[in-house]
């Protein structure tokens, strides 16, 4: 375990051997305890990127806006799927809380290792500055309260909404919230999250979206995927 202050995450590993983050200011983990790598990858990748993703006409690039950067799992299964596919990713990402220098470097991933060492970068690179980060990745970190802010680049073809829970934090999931960012959306883009919670359903249903329950990662029941028709 690693912890620098009483606010501060303190780092520990999930079942699956991926670490994950525990927050005292908001008391809950960034990620599910039975393995972070394996709900990333099972919420934002197979029912996030993969859904936009079709064989026979494969884009080239895809836009992502992230609620929540935190340790940047979401971000590493990203570029994990994104590299093998030569798919170009232009990921925007927003952190009021960005972690320490000291937690990164404790935290350990076994991917394979261009993909951990361009997360590694990801990490070091500036916030508040838009720039290339290898080949595959062109990366903006914004930090900002996330319910205040209003994404300025449009037409974002998915978004990766990755906030603490509902019953933590209600107010990170409200219809307002999800109506701002349905107006930078592109033409049948996806928004998809970890909670299927009938909150949120109602909440993203009220802001204009189609919504869809999908089996969840982990033992969870559903995850959501809303649309824009
Ligand atoms: C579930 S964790 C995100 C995990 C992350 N996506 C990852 O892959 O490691 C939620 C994140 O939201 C951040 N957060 C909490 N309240 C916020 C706010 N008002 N504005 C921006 N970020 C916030 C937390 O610091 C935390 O990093």
């Amino acid at each position: 375990m690693v912890a620098a202050s009483t606010e501060e995450p303190i780092l520990l590993q999930t079942e699956d051997g991926s670490p994950t983050l525990y927050s005292p200011r908001f008391d809950e983990h960034y990620h599910s305890t039975r393995g972070a790598l394996s709900e990333s990858r099972h919420v934002f990748v197979e029912n996030g990127l993969a859904t936009l993703y079709h064989d026979e006409k494969p884009p080239s690039a895809l836009r992502v806006l992230e609620y929540g950067f935190g340790l940047g799992v979401n971000l590493l299964v990203a570029i994990e799927w994104a590299l093998p596919r030569a798919l170009h990713l232009d990921y925007t990402t927003l952190e009021r809380y960005p972690i320490s220098p000291d937690l990164l470097a404790a935290a350990h991933f076994r991917v394979e290792e261009e993909v951990a060492r361009l997360w590694r970068s990801a990490h070091e690179a500036p916030w508040g500055v838009r720039q290339n980060v290898g080949a595959v990745l062109t990366l903006e970190k914004v930090q900002c309260d996330f319910t205040e802010y209003t994404p300025k680049a449009p037409a974002f073809n998915i978004v990766f909404f990755d906030a603490f829970s509902p019953t933590r934090v209600p107010e990170q999931w409200r219809t307002e919230l999800f109506s701002s960012i349905k107006q930078v959306l592109a033409p049948h883009a996806l928004l998809v999250t970890y909670s299927a919670s009938g909150v949120v359903k109602r909440a993203l249903r009220a802001a204009g979206f189609v919504v869809k329950r999908r089996p969840g990662a982990l033992g969870k029941h559903h995850l959501l995927q809303a649309f824009v028709e």
